[in-house]
């Protein structure tokens, strides 16, 4: 058996549709205000897709930038993971979809549910399986169209998500210490909390259930919100700790980009306020993309540079959670 190798990000990219919807858009929608989303949070517009977009239309555009981004060919993708809780189809996998748009025949594919945790599962996964040997070039995609499956009646839910993509090339050797270590976790008898109860086998696509509106994202917010902020503070300690790292020692820490106020609360709790980053305002919360997106940023605009130790922290329906640490190697 072939020992652990190290596993670096080559490359990252990301992308999101024309379209932008702000907040004043929303108000022509449902009854709420610019002032009520953004004190609430931190949102004041997000991208929508076009009709004719699907999934893996948003994941192949930023999966292109990525293999760009690399430097690689893309017939050196051996593996391609595809996060999504907005698939184009129950199958073949939007994982699939993605190779054939951008042509890469060598690789394998699947996709991987965990709702907005996914990215993070998705990278640990391909690492893990890099390191292990059992893959060489991995694609890693987080890629949503949540306008498709969001109630766009409920004032309560349709405000929070906006269509995405983002995606990141890992491979085995590079500089530093690359992709070091996780920590995930779930919590499956808290799923009610945040579904889409319908069309799948426990809620067969009838018109009863369509009448109901359950092929739409329910949610409870407070209780969400909640444990977005206990699971994410908790499992960044753990990560730090398990790995000997202190908190002063990270450059930069990216979490989910669900709500500014999510947000806030960990950074206060972590006592990192000066070194979290945040894009919610621009993308809303585009669920498994979100994180992808706001890594490929914090790369382009300079906040990560070669040798920043970085963490990433993910929550979502499940529930799932998780945090791991990297070295910036590029
Ligand atoms: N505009 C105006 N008023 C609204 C809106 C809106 N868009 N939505 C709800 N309200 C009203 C409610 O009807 C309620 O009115 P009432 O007091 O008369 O009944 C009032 O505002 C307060 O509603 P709450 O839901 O209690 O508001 P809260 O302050 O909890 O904020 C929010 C709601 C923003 C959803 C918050 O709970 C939250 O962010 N939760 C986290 C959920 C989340 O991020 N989910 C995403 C998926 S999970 C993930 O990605 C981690």
């Amino acid at each position: 058996m072939q020992s652990k190798r190290r596993v670096s990000i080559i490359g990252t990219g990301s992308y999101v549709p024309e379209k932008v919807l702000t907040n004043q858009d929303l108000e022509a929608i449902v009854e709420t205000s610019d002032e009520w989303i953004y004190s609430r949070t931190g949102m004041r517009e997000r991208h929508i897709a076009a009709p004719e977009q699907a999934t893996s239309d948003l994941g192949a555009e930023a999966a292109k930038k990525a293999i760009s981004d690399a430097g690689i060919d893309v017939a050196e993708i051996d593996l391609i993971i595809v996060a999504t809780l907005s698939p184009d189809m129950f199958f073949p996998s939007t994982a699939c979809f993605v190779q054939d748009k951008i042509g890469a025949k060598n690789a394998y594919c699947f996709d991987l549910g965990a709702a907005c945790s996914g990215f993070l599962y998705a990278m640990d996964t391909a690492k893990n399986m890099i390191a292990s040997g059992a893959a060489e070039t991995a694609l890693v995609i987080g890629s949503e169209k949540m306008s498709t499956f969001i109630d766009w009646e409920d004032r309560a839910t349709c405000i929070l998500f906006g269509d995405g993509a983002g995606a990141a090339v890992l491979r085995a050797g590079g500089e530093g210490r690359g992709v070091m270590d996780a920590v995930m976790g779930s919590d499956g008898s808290l799923a009610d909390l945040l579904s889409t109860p319908g069309g799948g086998s426990r809620n067969p696509m009838t018109h009863e259930m369509l009448d109901q509106k359950m092929q739409y994202l329910q949610m409870q917010g407070r209780e969400v919100f909640k444990h977005a902020v206990t699971r994410m503070t908790e499992t960044v300690i753990s990560t730090l700790e398990k790995n000997n790292i202190s908190a002063d020692e990270v450059k930069c820490f990216i979490p989910h980009q669900a709500n500014i106020r999510i947000i806030d609360a960990i950074a206060k709790k972590l006592k990192v306020a000066d070194r979290m980053y945040s894009n919610v305002d621009k993308y809303a919360n585009t669920s498994s993309a979100a994180l992808a997106i706001a890594l490929d940023e914090a790369v382009k605009d300079g906040t990560i540079r070669k040798g920043d130790l970085v963490v990433l922290t993910v929550f979502g329906g499940g529930f799932t959670w998780g945090a791991n640490v990297l070295e910036w190697g590029k």
